[in-house]
């Protein structure tokens, strides 16, 4: 049996799991109910979801129907693109509690800083968090000048800012990764496997051989090391366990090093540096 999946503390005083299922491209149905339900079964207890992923009614019924207590897991929603502004933006969160059968969930994210109506938005996130439906609230793909926006015309500070990062686009990331940290935001490590790009990469290939660990698990605990919360995706029950299997290791300050030295801006989704 693994060792338990830590937590980290939310600038809101809660706590958020480590590491936590992915689930973009886990079809609604048996894909995504299955992939949620081994999840559990190898404790993990964070659910990343979004209304863009189509997915939430087999999350929240595969949560739902499991035996571990609703109060001991974590789920993230997310609010699209196409539903910002202060009553879109209430209306989806409606939608998506609905979708997944929860009374309230556990960190609600705008997925995109959608220009114009992102402050509407989140005034209705905090509303919602106010309201008790959302225990936190948060923002994604939110780079500096997004954060510094946000920052001076909010009341609450976001709790998380879940952004694409793995080695190959630390270094890139530094001047948010350092707000962040200056905020007490903490930071959600999406695409952590690179969507899979750079397990092939030799130099990750050698570091994984020296612990008796697999590539994918060598980036998972480099993020986890930098306290941030990692979020795989795996529809096979084998990845989901061994995506979980990385408590039980620890790597060296010099991997370390060498590891946020493969920097090469690697983006696999949309930048969002460039949005205004
Ligand atoms: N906020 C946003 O804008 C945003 C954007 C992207 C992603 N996300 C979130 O972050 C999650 C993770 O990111 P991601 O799905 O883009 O990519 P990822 O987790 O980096 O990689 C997922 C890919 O890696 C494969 N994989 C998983 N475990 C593996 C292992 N141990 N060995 C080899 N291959 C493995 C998966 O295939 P199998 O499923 O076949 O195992 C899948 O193809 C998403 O699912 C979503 O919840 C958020």
């Amino acid at each position: 049996m693994s060792p338990a999946i830590p937590s980290f503390q939310m600038n809101n005083g809660l706590g958020i799991p480590a590491l936590g299922l992915g689930t973009w491209r886990s079809a609604e149905g048996r894909e995504a109910e299955g992939a949620v339900r081994h999840a559990l079964e190898a404790g993990y207890r964070l659910f990343d979801s979004a209304s863009f992923y189509a997915n939430e009614r087999s999350v929240g019924r595969a949560i739902r129907e499991s035996l571990v207590p609703r109060s001991e897991v974590f789920v993230t929603t997310k609010v699209w693109n196409t539903d910002h502004g202060y009553d879109a933006a209430l209306q989806a969160f409606d939608n998506s509690a609905g979708r997944l059968g929860l009374e309230y969930v556990d960190l609600y994210l705008i997925h995109w800083p959608v220009e114009r109506l992102r402050l509407d938005t989140w005034r209705a996130l905090e509303t919602l968090n106010a309201e008790g439906r959302c225990r936190s609230i948060g923002v994604s793909n939110y780079v500096v000048h997004h954060l510094e926006e946000l920052l001076d015309h909010s009341n609450v500070v976001p709790a998380v800012n879940q952004i694409e990062l793995h080695p190959y686009n630390y270094l890139s990331r530094k001047d948010t990764l350092d707000l962040c940290r200056d905020e007490s935001i903490v930071v959600e490590a999406y695409s952590p496997l690179t969507k899979g790009r750079r397990l092939r990469d030799p130099r990750l290939r050698r570091i994984a051989e020296a612990y008796g660990k697999t590539p994918a698990q060598v980036l998972l605990r480099w993020g986890i090391q930098h306290e941030f919360v990692v979020i795989p995706k795996s529809s096979h029950p084998d990845r989901i366990r061994e995506n979980a299997d990385i408590f039980d290791f620890s790597l060296s300050t010099e991997h370390m090093e060498e590891l946020d030295s493969f920097d090469e801006a690697l983006a696999t989704a949309w930048d969002p540096t460039d949005r205004p």
